[in-house]
């Protein structure tokens, strides 16, 4: 039987990590290709892209690495020329990267947030702007777009630029979404919860008592099943999406975070 996503071409943005371990990037880098895919992983750091290529080459699996800062227009546009150079085509676009930062309007430094605006929410503007018109010519395509739970809920601490901007996002996805669902693309939102990955560590431990093992404890009590979710669950969220098993899923938020949207006390 054919894996998920055999022979498909996907570009995931930010598929190297910033820290030891998984990323959410870097999982669905991995899983893709693991499914099959033939990945694009582009990432500002070109070292971090190549720790990911070597993973899935070492599986078996096909990725080629792309160093691109993607709130850049010119870079954005130099990752779309690159997928259609390597694989002649574009099937999926994974938009990973995001960056975060902590602190209300006042707290907040007009540069924080100018780069939050940049890399969080104009990135999606730029490979969108890049990608759309090969999917339009293809008649087909998935987009999977990492949000945040932030987006919707408060997390227990002065979150604006990251929340504003994921919260953007959704937006964005569904308006994509309306606009070419009729040429057969379709765009949905990942939302992951409480997630122990690299990516919080440095930023947000600051919020919990500067202790990273204190963070993650206090994390997880926070969770209702007990634990935080890690880079796979986000994933194997995405690749569902991303897969012509969703076919008909389109403009959805997916929210990936083991039942905390739910709580509302405690
Ligand atoms: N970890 C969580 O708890 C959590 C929760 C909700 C949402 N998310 C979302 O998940 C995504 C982060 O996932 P991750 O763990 O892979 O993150 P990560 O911080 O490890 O970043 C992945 C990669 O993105 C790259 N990157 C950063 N800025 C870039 C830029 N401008 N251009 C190109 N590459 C850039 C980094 O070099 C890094 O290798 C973000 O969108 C984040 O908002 C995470």
């Amino acid at each position: 039987m054919d894996k998920l996503m055999q022979g498909k071409a996907i570009i995931v943005t930010g598929a190297g990590s910033v820290g030891e371990g998984w990323g959410n990037g870097k999982a669905a880098a991995v899983l893709y290709a693991r499914e099959g895919g033939r990945v694009l992983a582009v990432d500002r750091s070109i070292e971090a892209a190549l720790q990911t290529q070597d993973i899935i080459r070492s599986e078996g699996g096909v990725c080629e690495v792309l160093a691109a800062d993607v709130s850049r227009n010119t870079e954005v546009k130099a990752i779309a020329e690159a997928a259609m150079d390597h694989f002649g085509r574009v099937d999926v676009l994974h938009n990973n990267v995001g960056i975060a930062d902590v602190g209300g309007p006042v707290e907040t430094s007009e540069e924080s947030w100018n780069r939050l605006v940049a890399v969080n929410q104009t990135s999606l503007f730029l490979t969108h702007k890049h990608v759309l018109p090969i999917m339009e010519k293809q008649r087909k395509g998935a987009i999977v777009n990492i949000s945040s739970l932030a987006a919707l809920r408060w997390i227990g601490f002065p979150y604006l630029g990251y929340t504003a901007t994921k919260a953007a996002i959704l937006a964005f996805t569904k308006n994509v979404a309306m606009q070419y669902a009729p040429m057969g693309i379709r765009a949905n939102c990942v939302l992951p919860g409480m997630m122990d990955t690299p990516m919080i560590r440095e930023p947000l431990k600051a919020s919990y008592g500067g202790d990273i093992e204190q963070m993650r404890a206090k994390r997880n009590a926070q969770c209702p099943m007990g634990f935080m979710g890690d880079a796979w669950d986000v994933a194997h969220a995405s690749l569902f999406l991303a897969s012509d098993h969703a076919r008909y899923i389109t403009g959805l938020d997916m929210i990936v975070d083991g039942g905390l949207s739910l709580r509302c006390a405690g």
